[in-house]
């Protein structure tokens, strides 16, 4: 029995842990912490949410008292921490956002573990859920590792980096048993679309033009998020108490290749012409600071946990187009109301 705190369990990737928790380990109770910003959505947890082992909380991170009745009121013995304003645009309009939740959230998670957990720190465990871009960027070659040094270019980067650094210093300082985990970019079912997949899959459903950042060149490492999920419940169960661990798919795609497979991918599942939509691509002013290659090696986690990517790239994108398409009244939702000035603002359209 386990009483697991999951922090930003109503976002993308968060729904996906918080989906398997509660339905491989009936035994666990799962309380869901989630303030629901624009990115959380109890809509992606319809599935399992009247299961007697899961619990929603509506509360924010970054309010100490109230993470600290939350762990009294369901005898917390362990936290996996998502919750985190995740998208690198927004951390460049609004940087201040990004440290608040990123930073301060943490750092209140981390003294009401501390204090509520009060030094017995017997089958206790804090996860921190991080990215690989607290690294920086790689050129055309080489793999981050978990020794390469920080070197965070954006907002959103140097929050998450800032964060990693607050769970260490717990560990190091108070003994709080501590474990991080490193991942690349995720792909799969209800993601925000604001991130490059979902936003490029609705736009060629609706027509609209593709905004491909300066050239297209740009190389991120892809993992289906249901993978991330795994890699989360083998870590939390069998990862090394102050260790910290890359995941990642071994599956480099530049920018334009991977916008030239969705285009595919797309106009094929609803019978369009091939090339019908190639004409969307339209090149746009550079991210600012845009880090030019991400990619991680996950060879500690496969060599002293087990834990692989368990699916090939090609049928992730073919499922996830195909989630997109089926549950278009999902992302209907979602883009309504605000997302269209977000939207405007971003992109000005
Ligand atoms: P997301 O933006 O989809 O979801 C974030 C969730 O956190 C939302 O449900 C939101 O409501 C919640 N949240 C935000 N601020 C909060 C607060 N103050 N209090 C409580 N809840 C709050 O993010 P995601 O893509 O699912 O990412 C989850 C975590 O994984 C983040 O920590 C992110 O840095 C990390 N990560 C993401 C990726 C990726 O590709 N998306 C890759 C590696 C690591
Ligand atoms: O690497 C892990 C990170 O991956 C996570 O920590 C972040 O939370 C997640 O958002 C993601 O960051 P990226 O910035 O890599 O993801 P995004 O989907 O925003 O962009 C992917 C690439 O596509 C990037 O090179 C920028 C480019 N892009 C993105 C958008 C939104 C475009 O060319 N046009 C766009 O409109």
């Amino acid at each position: 029995m386990r009483n697991i705190l999951v922090t930003g369990g109503a976002g993308f990737i968060g729904s996906h842990l918080v989906r398997l928790l509660v339905n491989t380990y009936p035994d666990y109770h799962i309380v869901n912490m989630d303030v629901l910003t624009y990115a959380g959505n109890l809509e992606n947890l319809k599935d399992i949410e009247a299961k007697d082992n899961y619990t929603f909380v509506k509360c924010d991170i970054c309010d100490v008292k109230k993470v600290i009745e939350v762990f009294q009121e369901y005898t917390i013995d362990s936290v996996i921490h998502l919750a985190a304003e995740s998208h690198v645009d927004r951390s460049i309009e609004d940087p201040f956002s990004f440290a608040q939740t990123n930073v301060m959230g943490t750092l209140s998670l981390l003294q009401a573990a501390k204090e509520y957990w009060g030094g017995n720190f017997t089958n206790k465990l804090f996860y921190h859920v991080s990215t690989d871009e607290v690294y920086g960027s790689l050129g055309e070659d080489g793999f981050f590792t978990e020794e390469t040094t920080y070197d965070p270019h954006s907002p959103y980067s140097a929050s998450k980096a800032s964060s990693d650094h607050f769970v260490r210093a717990f560990a190091d300082t108070y003994g709080l048993p501590t474990v991080i985990s490193n991942c690349s970019n995720n792909y799969g079912s209800y993601q925000f679309p604001e991130k490059l997949i979902p936003l490029f899959i609705n736009n060629i459903v609706h027509n609209k033009s593709l905004p491909v950042y300066g050239k297209g060149e740009n190389v991120r490492d892809w993992l289906f998020v249901n993978d991330h999920a795994r890699a989360i419940d083998v870590i939390f169960h069998k990862g090394k108490l102050g260790d910290t661990y890359n995941i990642g798919g071994f599956n480099e795609w530049k920018n334009i290749d991977l916008i030239k497979v969705m285009i595919k991918t797309v106009d094929r599942l609803l019978g369009r012409e091939e090339g019908a939509s190639d004409k969307l691509i339209t090149y746009v002013t550079d991210r600012a600071g845009h880090d030019l290659r991400y990619a991680i090696d996950s060879t500690k986690l496969k060599n002293e946990l087990g834990w692989e990517p368990s699916l090939q790239f090609e049928e992730g994108i073919e499922k996830t187009v195909t989630w997109y398409l089926k549950n278009n009244e999902w992302m209907e939702k979602v883009t309504s109301g605000k997302y269209q000035e977000y939207y405007k603002k971003m992109y000005n359209k």
